[in-house]
């Protein structure tokens, strides 16, 4: 089992240096503290020569089983394509280390009661998922202020997350690991409802969906722009949107609506706090993707990673509400299928 003392720095070890992998993989070298990032997993020779020449890891591995077996790492993150994480999480695990997961956890239920089950074997080990609008400053004061009843009682969160039109289709060949646009990207917006009204259990969904840009998409039985609707216990409700072709840049916008009033978080994608007015009117500059948008976040998430795993801090976020997102992704994207409402 990992064995970390507060005194010294986690040793991590990262799988996967894609898209989100190497960004993760250059915040852990040279921003986060008390980890020293010491080894790379990837099958992809390229990325395992980006960790070697700009990171300066020396411990590079081809195969995840190697990988994982490797006695001077105390802890992995995870940042593969999301049809593995289950599997992956489960070895890790097994093999004694803690585990950060990219989000979703898997693309069924099944596979997260798998993962749930073997943590719960190893409770010495941090298990967690990145949901990383928890950690996002903005969300984080959000939700300090629903708890504190600050907006009365809340029961309606409309979320979005909207990517600007990528037109070389990066996420059409993403399609066949994603698990769709819901489980992809409404996952995070579906996580934050459940945050937001306080984890009420969710009772059916409906969905639909419209493909503007994007024909190939509908090989895989997904759509480029989809919407749904969550029904919770209780009477709180989600509505979620979610896109991939935005003309103007990546927007990530919430409003979690209560009895006593609204709070509204990512309102028109503002990329800083220059607002120009000329001739052409009122504008500011846009954010233009996921990780400008959440950089902070992301480096908010894995200091919260580096401290659950040195014993130094909780987290609040569990793989119970992992499963949630999951199943609920899961009914909306049934329903985008079947046109009916499915029950969660
Ligand atoms: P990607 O396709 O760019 O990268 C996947 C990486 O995994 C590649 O480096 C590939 O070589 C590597 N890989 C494949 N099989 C492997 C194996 N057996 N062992 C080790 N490495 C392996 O995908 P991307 O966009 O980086 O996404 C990765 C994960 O991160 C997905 O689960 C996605 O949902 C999640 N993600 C989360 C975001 C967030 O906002 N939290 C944003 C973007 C992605």
């Amino acid at each position: 089992m990992a064995t970390t003392s507060v005194s010294s720095p986690l040793r991590i070890g990262i799988a996967g240096l894609g898209r989100l992998g190497q960004r993760h993989a250059e915040a852990l070298a040279f921003r986060t503290r008390h980890c020293n990032l010491v080894a790379a997993c990837s099958p992809v020779a390229s990325e395992r020569a980006f960790a070697g020449e700009q990171l300066g890891i020396g411990r590079l591995y081809d195969d995840f089983d190697a990988f994982i077996a490797d006695p001077e790492i105390d802890a992995v993150v995870l940042v593969t394509p999301t049809s593995l994480h289950a599997n992956q999480t489960i070895a890790a695990l097994e093999a004694g280390k803690h585990v950060f997961v990219e989000k979703p956890l898997a693309l069924n239920v099944a596979d997260c009661e798998r993962v749930l089950a073997v943590a719960e074997r190893h409770p010495a080990q941090v298990a967690m998922v990145g949901f990383v609008r928890r950690f996002d400053p903005s969300y984080m004061a959000a939700q300090a202020s629903v708890a504190a009843g600050e907006i009365g009682q809340p029961f309606l969160v409309r979320s979005q997350t909207c990517d600007q039109n990528d037109p070389e289709g990066f996420f059409v060949r993403f399609a066949p690991t994603s698990g769709g646009i819901f489980m992809d990207c409404s996952v995070h917006d579906i996580d934050l409802a459940r945050w937001m009204l306080g984890r009420p259990k969710a009772l059916r969904a409906f969905a639909t969906g419209t493909t503007a840009l994007h024909p190939a998409l509908a090989e895989f039985g997904d759509v480029d722009n989809g919407l749904a609707i969550v029904e919770f216990e209780g009477g709180a409700r989600a509505v979620l949107y979610a896109s991939r072709t935005m003309a103007h840049g990546h927007e990530t916008s919430t409003e979690v609506i209560g009895t006593a009033g609204k709070l509204t978080v990512g309102e028109h994608a503002a990329r800083d706090r220059v607002v120009r007015s000329d001739s052409h009117g009122v504008r500011h500059a846009v954010v233009k993707d996921f990780y400008e948008r959440f950089e902070t976040a992301f480096a908010t998430e894995m200091a919260a990673f580096v401290a659950a795993c040195r014993g130094e801090q909780p987290l609040s976020l569990t793989l119970a509400d992992a499963l949630e997102a999951t199943r609920i992704g899961l009914a909306i994207t049934r329903s985008l299928h079947s046109g009916q409402a499915e029950p969660v």
